[in-house]
């Protein structure tokens, strides 16, 4: 399991994230919810090394992560979707991909099942990435993170802005990496029947604190969407 304990960050003065402590567990979808603003995104990022933590601990099957820098989690298994794609506009779709495996020894282009995963890939594999429909650009961000082979797959807010078709096609998608690959993932999302349709488990944050978790299926009966609407 991913086991993330005690965790302080802060942005210059501002107490962001405080003693956050929450288990995803291995081969589960957890999704992490909440307000805007209230540290989901900041909390991802402490995950993956890109800001720094003031303390805590962070561990994957027991591995100590937090001390690692991003590159040195990737390899130790970790990938990640960051909130609006980041994808490169100038780059191909394939190119885009291929930056994805830069972290492996011998990238041997892209996998059969990453076309398989998201065949529109494959049909514009060639075309650039900013040509690419804002739902067509989240897929690719997916497949890119997919690239490194991770076991635990993050992904911040993938359904923002994105048509209602592609929502489900992403949410079939990551519910297959987990059925069928043993992945885990973790979700950060906002749109609440998306967050309960995928939730094996659930955590909710409110002002940089964990204020619920529990499995998925209890998420109507307490109340879930009343502690993350606005
Ligand atoms: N780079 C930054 N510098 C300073 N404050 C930041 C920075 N990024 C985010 N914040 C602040 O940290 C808080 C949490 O932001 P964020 O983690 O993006 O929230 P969420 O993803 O839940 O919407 C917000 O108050 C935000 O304004
Ligand atoms: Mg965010």
């Amino acid at each position: 399991m991913l086991d993330i304990a005690g965790l302080n960050q802060y942005y210059s003065g501002s107490h962001i994230l405080r003693d956050v402590s929450l288990q995803a567990p291995e081969g589960k979808l957890s999704v992490l919810l909440g307000r805007n603003g209230v540290g989901k995104s900041t909390l991802l990022k402490c995950l993956m090394g890109v800001v720094p933590i003031r303390s805590g601990s962070i561990q994957w099957h027991g591995q100590a992560l937090e001390a690692l820098k991003p590159h040195a989690r990737v390899a130790a298994g970790l990938g990640y979707v960051p909130q609006g794609r980041e994808i490169f506009p100038r780059l191909t779709v394939e190119e885009n991909l291929l930056v994805g495996a830069a972290s492996r020894k011998a990238p041997k282009g892209i996998p059969a099942q990453i076309y398989e995963l998201f065949p529109v890939l494959k049909d514009m594999k060639s075309r650039r990435g900013g040509d690419l429909s804002g739902g067509q650009q989240q897929q690719l961000a997916i497949g890119r993170a997919l690239m490194s082979e991770p076991r635990v797959l993050i992904l911040d807010e993938p359904t923002e802005g994105i048509q209602p078709n592609i929502i489900q096609d992403i949410g079939r998608t990551l519910r297959r990496l987990v059925d069928e690959f043993g992945m885990t993932i973790v979700l950060v999302e906002q749109y609440y029947e998306f967050a309960e349709m995928l939730a094996d488990h659930y955590v909710v944050m409110d002002r940089g604190e964990v204020i619920a978790h529990g499995p998925g299926a209890e998420m109507q009966d307490k109340g879930v969407r009343s502690l993350i609407s606005v």
